[in-house]
């Protein structure tokens, strides 16, 4: 399986266009050692040909702009991008969906909860019906269904795997502060014939038994590298929200990500979602140095994986 990471950001991307924090100042002007960042999003492929996107950045113009696997391939009108998953409601993640419109109907994948969420608080999909129009492809996640196995045609041979996890949905949900099963999931991409399994969390407040569990059997494990403390927004003097209230694990401290990531056997731990707050974004940083030490990599735009 073939892996693109379109996007490594969190929302506002890298640097925000009204951010002046040092890390932002820094890479605008040249004097941090860090690469900019669009708005999170991969895509997945099982042959290099036909793509699922995980996730719609609302920079997906320019994502699929510089990265030529998905450039159109036949006359007159072509896409190789032929489904689309979304692991959640957020507007970092699906906005991008509207920049689809001129193609074909969208065969989208989604849990319940996104897809209200998306025709109520963020009307997109019934905005969408007017352009391109939709496909919903239900993912069964909600109430006692934590977890939800499915195929998609553009990757016959790989197998889809959807995982409640806890976060937040978005501030237009009715479910902000009061989550329910199928807000947030996390999805699992086994190939049964290579043995390789990617595990894809852009949004993880919190590492339970299931995700856990998950996590020890990838291969591959691509997480929430949003923050590195709990109120680096609030230090810094940017937001007055922490970590936790926006649904995010920091990556430091005994119970952080980085532990975890250390414990598990992946070949590869990348973190993605990474908010221009972090200090993870400055390449010649302490914390990025840890990183290095502990074999867990950061996602930058463009980079492949293959699995
Ligand atoms: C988040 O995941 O908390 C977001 O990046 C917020 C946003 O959409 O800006
Ligand atoms: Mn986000
Ligand atoms: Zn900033």
């Amino acid at each position: 399986m073939k892996i693109l990471v379109l996007g490594s950001a969190a929302g506002g991307g890298y640097p925000q266009w009204n951010c002046n924090c040092a890390l932002c100042a820094g890479v605008r002007s040249g004097s941090l050692q860090a690469r900019p960042r669009t708005q999170s999003s991969i895509a997945v492929s099982q042959d290099g040909q036909r793509w699922v996107l995980l996730n719609a950045s609302p920079d997906l113009g320019q994502q699929i702009r510089h990265s030529p696997s998905l450039h159109p391939r036949s006359a007159p009108r072509h896409t190789p991008i032929e489904a689309v998953v979304l692991m959640d409601a957020q507007i970092d993640h699906v906005t991008g969906l509207l920049s689809l419109r001129e193609g074909p109907p969208i065969e989208l994948y989604c849990t319940p909860c996104v897809f209200e969420d998306l025709s109520a608080g963020l009307p997109i999909l019934p905005t969408l019906q007017h352009y391109c129009g939709v496909r919903w492809h239900p993912l069964p996640v909600g109430d006692a269904d934590v977890t939800a196995e499915f195929h998609i045609d553009a990757a016959p041979a790989l197998r889809f795997r959807a995982l409640a996890i806890p976060s937040k949905a978005p501030p237009y949900s009715p479910h902000r502060n009061n989550p329910v099963v199928g807000d947030n999931i996390a999805l699992v991409v086994d190939d049964p014939v290579t043995g390789e399994c990617l595990f894809y969390a852009p949004g993880l407040a919190q590492i339970g038994e299931h995700e856990l569990s998950a996590m020890q059997s990838a291969t591959c494990v691509m997480v929430d590298g949003t923050f590195w403390t709990d109120d680096e927004m609030i230090a810094a003097g940017l937001a007055p929200k922490t970590a936790k209230a926006l649904g995010h694990l920091p990556q430091s401290g005994p119970q952080g990500m980085v532990t975890t990531l250390a414990s598990l056997p992946a070949r590869r731990k990348v973190l993605i979602h990474i908010n221009n707050s972090n200090p993870i974004l400055d390449e010649d940083s302490d914390q990025r140095r840890e990183l290095q030490a502990r074999g867990i990599e950061v996602a930058h735009d463009g980079m492949e994986i293959e699995l």
